[in-house]
């Protein structure tokens, strides 16, 4: 095999993605620390933004800072290179969690075992499955008292619609926890709750009805565990790895994060069935990860992180050929070329020049304004890599400027946020009106204060009565034509210059979707 083949099939690109406090951070901390890329616990901050310290903007940036540094965790085991790209712990940063998912290939969904399904793991594994994307479940927290184990999977099932296959089933909980039963190796792993993983005992039983099981934990919990196992092997489907590919079963793990117990079994189980770097959609063309030459998108961009400075970090995700520094790309969008003398690979809290990458591995390019998310670079060929929509927002408001003296440094300011991702803004076509729409409250917040200290500017919102933004097309133009004169009133256009309808309510949308049947209206910007 060449060598960009065996790098480019020992890259597995995953995110952890978890409602706030089910343990990400720690599960991530723990399989940084199997990787030894990194040697002491507590070395991951967590980048969750505290709920008392919303309106604190120190720190807000102190949490940039965090995320700009834990963007990419890489670490190598038994023989692969493991990315973790971090998304953000606040619900109110969802979108930037949504395009992360565009550049994993894989992820981890991560369960508090008392709390079950909550409301991020809803919206993050939606995302997960619109795009097929492998999931593995890891129920964290057993050495706590939480829900049985076959009302969570039935809760999963239900309301994330997927279908697990347990491969691994805990023996009791909080202070009756004894450890799993691994299905796919039929092992027994006892949890020792002061040991350290090395201390992991772990015993072959490849037959359950055996009289040791007694010995290790006890006669009802082994009663019990052949009990379950039983209807777990009748209800549940055999593994199947080509399914899980697929995205059509999904396995779930049972653990405890913080004493790192179960999470060898997720991670060997992970680097033997999580895929290699997948081939990603262009709108022009289908691109596979083995083809020569390098092509990749932006999906995440960090600004201003010196106040001294001008500076911009775009994150590549690298989807085919090799990437080279000092080599020329041709950025699709400015039909330019540009080279980079100083990429960046991010490696848990350590920075490192990078002379080459391969597909999967995301790359940080130091930037002075050239990107957006979703620009595509190749070597040539005109290509635009598809699936890093915008959703239509949940919260609107007008904006405007506040200071007549800075309106250049107000409308610079604007449309760089824009660039990153803070926010969407639609301008209005009747009145040329500029609205921010967001997923949650605290962006506005981050605007108005990046606006004051990054640009000089100021701005001031005022209420506006919005339901949602849709995105519209048609197929013939004259129908086009007909809907924007009757709808003028309604009408806006995207950062992207995308027409895009503005419903007061969602009976003034129905009712829009009634009368102009041939107008398409979509929720994301890809339609
Ligand atoms: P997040 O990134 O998903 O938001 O979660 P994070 O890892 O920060 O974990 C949230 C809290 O849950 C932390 O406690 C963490 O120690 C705890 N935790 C994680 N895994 C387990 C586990 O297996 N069992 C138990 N009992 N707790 C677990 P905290 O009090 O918020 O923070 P800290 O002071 O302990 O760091």
């Amino acid at each position: 095999m060449s060598n960009f083949l065996s790098e480019l099939s020992r890259r597995r690109t995953f995110a952890i993605v978890a409602h706030p406090d089910a343990g990400k951070t720690t599960l991530t901390e723990k399989l940084l620390l199997f990787g030894g890329a990194i040697q002491t616990a507590g070395a991951v901050k967590s980048n969750k933004i505290k709920k008392s310290t919303v309106s604190d903007f120190m720190e807000i940036e102190r949490q940039r800072g965090i995320s700009v540094s834990t963007s990419v965790m890489g670490f190598e085991y038994r023989d692969l290179q493991i990315n973790i790209l971090d998304t953000p712990g606040h619900e109110d940063f969802a979108e930037d969690t949504y395009r992360t998912l565009t550049a994993v290939d894989s992820a981890i969904v991560v369960v508090d075992v008392a709390n079950g399904v909550e409301k991020q793991t809803e919206k993050l594994t939606k995302v997960c499955r619109m795009r097929d994307t492998p999931m593995i479940f890891f129920v964290n927290k057993l050495d706590r008292e939480g829900r049985d184990g076959f009302d969570l999977l039935d809760e999963i099932e239900q309301k994330l619609e997927v279908k697990l296959c347990p491969l691994s089933w805990p023996i009791g909980m909080g202070q009756r926890f004894k450890g799993v039963y691994n299905l796919y190796e039929k092992k027994l792993v006892l949890f020792n709750p002061h040991g350290k993983q090395e201390d992991e005992d772990i015993i072959v039983f490849e037959d359950l009805s055996h009289p040791d099981l007694e010995r290790h934990i006890g006669e009802s919990a082994a009663r019990e565990l052949r009990g379950e196992v039983e209807v777990l092997e009748t209800v549940y489907p055999v593994f199947n790895k080509q399914d899980y590919l697929e995205g059509k079963v999904c396995p779930i793990f049972f653990g405890s994060a913080v004493n790192n117990f179960g999470v060898k079994e997720l991670l060997d189980c992970f680097v033997e069935i999580a895929p290699t770097p997948l081939p990603r959609y262009t709108e022009e063309r289908l691109v596979k990860p083995e083809e020569e030459k390098m092509t990749g998108f932006v999906f995440k961009i960090f600004a201003n992180m010196d106040p001294k400075h001008r500076d911009r970090i775009a994150f590549l995700r690298i989807c085919s050929g090799k990437f080279e520094r000092n080599k020329n790309y041709r950025h699709i969008r400015l039909e330019r070329e540009l080279k980079f003398p100083n990429p960046t690979m991010f490696m848990a809290s350590k920075k490192t020049l990078l002379e080459e990458a391969y597909p999967g591995d995301v790359v940080g390019l130091y930037d002075s304004g050239n990107f957006k998310i979703g620009d595509t670079l190749t070597e040539g060929e005109l290509l635009h890599f598809k699936g890093i929509p915008a959703f239509s927002p949940e919260q609107f408001r007008y904006v405007e400027n506040a200071d007549p003296l800075k309106a250049k440094q107000f409308a610079k300011g604007l449309d760089q946020l824009m660039d990153e991702g803070v926010a969407q803004m639609f301008t209005r076509k009747s009145d040329g009106r500029r609205i921010i729409g967001t997923v949650g409250q605290l962006q506005f917040e981050v605007i108005q204060h990046r606006l004051e200290s990054e640009y000089n500017a100021k701005c001031r919102y005022e209420p506006v009565n919005l339901y949602k933004a849709c995105w519209v097309s048609a197929e013939d133009p004259k129908d086009m034509a007909d809907f924007l004169d009757r709808r003028k009133r309604d009408i806006a256009i995207d950062s992207d210059g995308e027409t895009v309808f503005l419903a007061e309510t969602a009976w003034i949308l129905q009712t829009a979707q009634e009368n102009f049947p041939k107008i398409k209206f979509s929720f994301t910007s890809e339609g």
